[in-house]
């Protein structure tokens, strides 16, 4: 292979975690309910109550951080941290628990990294329909407004939404979706949309040395097969998947092919005169996004395929004549069943980049797996390992061909609780001794990743 360029000096090199999967204190110093601690979780795992009990142990996990060398930490706000009500008074032990979180973090020179909302809406909120009012984007706007105010002297990089194009499509597993219907979902998301373009103006309004992006899950996607039909299947995925948030981000337009399916559905969000000027007024300056693997699709079932259901969800993996999603043979899974796929990451960032011209920032990207401990008290996750090695250099190949990166954040820092899956699937560089249901002592304990990860920061290239 051609010679691979160096990764620049300043490479944010770091990892990712969200609030309500790793901080636990779920009814602790005045925070209030959020959609995911009312989520009744799927059988035989746990809920979200104590998690990983980070924020009782944040400094020792931040020191974990630094030994191993992050030169970035990726992490969530709780909004109904700041906010128990969603809106209204502030509770000044949640702006306290951050402050001293960043304030650790630079101790050390970690960069914060800082989601706004990920996944856990105030419940209070969520109770008057969340998203499908209107009002909800003045109250995401005054919600930033007071992260702006507070941390804004100190954290440079933020995102406004995760995986809004998850929470749409598959809401009701992420305990954010309220609708009853297409036509909702969609009205949500272009309420989301609109709060996003806010949220991207006013940062820059406030804070001139900051930058701001989305974060959403971009996948690429394959045909099937080399026929016409499976291309145009494929290329219908991608407007609904991808570009439909992205370009709204970015090109600050609807997505047509997008725009034509959901007209067609009879679910097109109502749009108030001013909302194109709303979304052409907020710019991103970057394009952050998790990528987990790619996605296969057909125009049309054919009888011996595999579906692929990652999510288990029928209305994700096809839309009867428009894709259906299948398993690609070439590739391996995870213990999970997630299909791996580094060369999609190398195809899918230089996508990006050709489409937007904007710096790319990963948040997530990782393997879960069912982590024990050895004999010796050791995790040897070789398998993540090899996971990242791969990932890591089509990475690099991708940036040798021209494509900037900002900085790489997997998932996750830490072990935490998976979105549906529970404690057993473990996604950290850091074991957390617990179990599903049983505590036990919550030691934190380093993964053979964590050494590879620290020599792979200090030597700034891929080891081996
Ligand atoms: C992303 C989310 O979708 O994937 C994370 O932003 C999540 O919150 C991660 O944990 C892995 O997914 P899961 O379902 O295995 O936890």
């Amino acid at each position: 292979y051609k010679k691979l360029k160096d990764f620049p000096k300043d490479f944010l090199w770091g990892a990712s975690t969200s609030a309500y999967q790793v901080e636990g204190a779920w009814n602790e110093d005045g925070k209030g309910l959020s959609t995911q601690d009312m989520l009744t979780p799927p059988e035989n795992t746990t809920d979200f109550k104590v998690a990983s009990d980070h924020y009782h142990r944040m400094k020792e996990d931040v020191q974990l951080f630094a030994e191993m060398g992050l030169k970035a930490y990726r992490f969530s706000i709780a909004w109904s941290r700041i906010l128990p009500e969603g809106r209204g008074k502030i509770n000044q032990k949640g702006i306290d628990f951050y402050n001293r979180l960043i304030d650790e973090l630079l101790k050390y020179n970690i960069q914060p990294i800082v989601t706004m909302f990920h996944f856990d809406l105030p419940w209070s909120l969520a109770k008057e329909g969340g998203w499908i009012n209107r009002s909800i984007i003045e109250d995401f706007k005054d919600y930033a407004k007071i992260l702006f105010e507070n941390f804004g002297d100190r954290v440079k990089y933020w995102l406004t939404i995760n995986e809004q194009n998850m929470m749409v499509l598959a809401g009701n597993l992420l305990g954010t979706k309220t609708s009853k219907n297409l036509q909702e979902t969609y009205q949500q998301n272009h309420h989301m949309l609109l709060a996003q373009a806010e949220v991207m103006r006013l940062c820059h309004e406030m804070l001139l040395d900051a930058q701001i992006g989305p974060a959403p899950n971009i996948s690429p996607v394959y045909p099937a097969t080399n026929k016409p039909e499976d291309m145009l299947a494929a290329e219908n995925w991608a407007a609904l998947r991808n570009w439909l948030y992205l370009d709204a981000c970015v090109k600050r337009i609807y997505n047509p092919t997008a725009w034509a399916f959901l007209e067609e559905k009879k679910i097109l969000p109502n749009m108030k005169k001013g909302d194109l000027h709303i979304l052409k007024a907020g710019k991103p300056d970057f394009i952050a996004f998790n990528y987990y693997n790619s996605t296969t699709v057909s125009a049309s079932l054919p009888d011996d395929s595999v579906k692929y259901d990652k999510y288990d969800k029928k209305k994700m993996i096809s839309e009867p004549g428009v894709y259906e999603v299948v398993e690609n043979s070439n590739l391996p899974k995870t213990p999970f069943n997630w299909e791996i796929d580094p060369v999609g990451f190398r195809i899918i960032l230089r996508q990006l980049y050709d489409r937007y011209h904007l710096p790319l920032l990963i948040t997530e990207n990782g393997i879960g797996l069912y982590d024990e401990l050895d004999e010796d008290g050791k995790i040897n996750d070789d398998i993540r390992i090899d996971f990242y090695q791969q990932h890591i250099m089509e990475m690099q190949k991708a940036m040798t061909d021209g494509v900037e990166v900002l900085g790489y954040n997997p998932w996750s820092a830490i072990d935490l609780v998976s979105t549906h899956e529970g404690f057993r699937k473990r996604y950290g560089f850091i074991y957390v001794n617990r179990k599903e249901f049983d505590l036990l002592d919550m030691n934190r304990i380093p993964k053979k990743s964590f050494y590879w990860y620290q020599k792979l920061i200090r030597e700034n290239k891929v080891p081996g």
